[in-house]
């Protein structure tokens, strides 16, 4: 798409303008179980991590945010002998449903995953929705770098599946 801009996310962006922009989008998104703004923008705020947001004509149109894994309460059983310390957790991907289906979202990965190895980082994880087929495209995007991938699993989110890959 033409007007579409992925961007890293500093401290002199407009923190509470793209949060609830993009709050907006997870209600179109999931209804009562989209991300409200205060926690998008503790999404946005992630020093150890870091975050990229799409523009379309200066407005936040979707969001991709990762965090280290130490710093989540994401079970640390998964990590146990992952170098848990080289790992970021992809904490939400997130697009305005106009903007779906367009490739956008490695548009935003491609600029995150650069941040992330910078950041000393190895391995991302993530929870995909396999409900919607993405799970599959995102192993399939990855393709030898898929570390591993776990098998579906049934979750408050829908479908999920867990899958590592090198960064
Ligand atoms: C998931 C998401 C971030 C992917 O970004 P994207 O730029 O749309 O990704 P792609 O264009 O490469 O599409 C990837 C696949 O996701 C699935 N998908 C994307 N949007 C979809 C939608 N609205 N309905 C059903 N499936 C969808 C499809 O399998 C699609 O592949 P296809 O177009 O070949 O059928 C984006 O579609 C989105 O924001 N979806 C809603 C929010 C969501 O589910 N986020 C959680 C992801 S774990």
């Amino acid at each position: 798409m033409e007007n579409v801009e992925s961007r890293i996310f500093t401290t002199e962006m407009n923190l509470s303008k793209i949060s609830v922009e993009l709050a907006e989008m997870e209600s179109l998104n999931f209804g009562i179980d989209g991300f409200d703004a205060g926690f998008i923008a503790s999404h946005l705020m992630n020093v150890a991590g870091a975050a990229v947001i799409l523009f379309n004509e200066g407005k936040a149109v979707g969001y991709t945010a990762a965090n280290s894994a130490r710093s989540l309460y994401v079970s640390n059983v998964y990590y146990l002998g992952r170098d848990f310390n080289k790992t970021a957790y992809l904490v939400n991907s997130s697009l305005r449903p106009e903007f779906q289906r367009k490739g956008l979202i490695w548009q935003m990965m491609e600029p995150l995953e650069e941040e992330l190895r910078k950041k000393g980082y190895q391995f991302l994880d993530r929870d995909s929705k396999a409900d919607t087929g993405y799970a599959d495209k995102v192993i399939r995007h990855y393709g030898d770098r898929v570390v591993f991938a776990r098998l579906v699993e049934d979750t408050m989110w829908g479908k999920q599946q867990y899958i590592r890959v090198r960064l």
